[in-house]
């Protein structure tokens, strides 16, 4: 039975990775996907959804719908030295004029995936792989309804591992850590992918002139362009690995088995300083399905194969 998925994205160009393993995997049924400020701002966030959905032409169109634009509280920051000016990298899609491979919510983000979660109670799996702000707008406006979504699994954190804003803390959480409070809070069952794990899944030369440049296809052109990766000089061009962060989040829900999660206590700080957006292990708080380890050759299989 296929799994009904939500995703929730800020897409980047491992967040548009993730669009194309979860939409070329019939174990998933993407009925939507959400836009949310992170990598590059909003309006690029929602631009790059339909670039992507316009490349990959889904049989069944997803319903996308535009959310947050800045984070609960604090400053907004994006990540454009990783994912480039546009946020896909150097990778170039134009939209087609009339041609729409979605189905436009008028309403903010935050309301479909209520109202998706009312229509699917129990069947519903959000996959969230930006900040979290919408889900929180969601929870303060409906907090039963929001527990009316099966599972979310969340790329996000780094639990026992260095961060990569600051030492202590991962770019998602720390672009809205009390949204990240919130979440955690909520009571939903929640699995965590943080970069103890999707530091694990890389992209490397070998994978790039070895595995995906011979498939040929528009997916794998797309991974070669929107990564900056330098065919003749095999390497990539302004950064050293790709981590499959966000595809790895979709992975482990098309096949759990991929991934070994702990289930720890967490707490999120949300205090300006030194601290801000840091993810600690406590005693007693919501218990959450930490993913530690990954078969990550076995991802890296998954990953490939889905791009035909
Ligand atoms: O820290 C990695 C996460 O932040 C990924 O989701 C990436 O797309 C960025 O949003
Ligand atoms: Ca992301």
């Amino acid at each position: 039975m296929a799994k009904k998925v939500i995703l929730d994205c800020d897409v980047g160009v491992d967040d548009a990775l993730a669009l194309i393993l979860a939409f070329h995997s019939p174990e998933l049924i993407v009925e939507a996907v959400t836009g949310v400020n992170g990598n590059v701002p909003l309006d690029s966030v929602f631009s790059n959804i339909q670039k992507m959905l316009s490349l990959i032409q889904p049989k069944r169109k997803p319903i996308i719908a535009r959310g947050a634009d800045r984070p609960l509280k604090g400053n907004t920051i994006h990540a454009h030295s990783v994912h480039g000016k546009t946020g896909l990298g150097e990778a170039k899609i134009d939209l087609r004029e009339g041609e729409e491979w979605w189905q436009k919510y008028l309403g903010p983000a935050d309301e479909l995936i209520l109202e998706l979660a009312y229509q699917f109670p129990d069947e519903l799996t959000l996959i969230a792989v930006g900040p979290l702000t919408n889900l929180a707008l969601a929870l303060k406006k409906d907090p039963e309804g929001m527990k009316k979504l099966k599972e979310l699994v969340i790329m996000g954190g780094s639990v026992r591992t260095r961060g990569n804003v600051t030492p202590y803390a991962e770019f998602n959480i720390f672009s809205d850590p009390l949204a990240a409070h919130i979440v955690f809070e909520s009571g939903i069952p929640i699995s965590l992918v943080p970069l103890d794990a999707t530091h694990q899944v890389f992209l490397t030369p070998y994978w790039m002139d070895e595995r995906i440049k011979p498939l040929h296809t528009p997916f794998s052109n797309f991974v070669i362009e929107a990564t900056g990766y330098d065919l003749s000089n095999h390497r990539f061009k302004n950064k050293d690995t790709i981590f499959l962060h966000d595809p790895l989040a979709v992975g482990a829900v098309i096949d759990p088995t991929i991934v070994k999660t702990e289930t720890l206590s967490l707490y999120v700080d949300v205090d300006e300083g030194e601290y801000y957006g840091r993810i600690t292990e406590v005693r007693d708080g919501p218990k959450i399905d930490v993913c530690l380890e990954v078969d990550a050759e076995r991802f890296l299989e998954l990953f490939v194969a889905r791009l035909r």
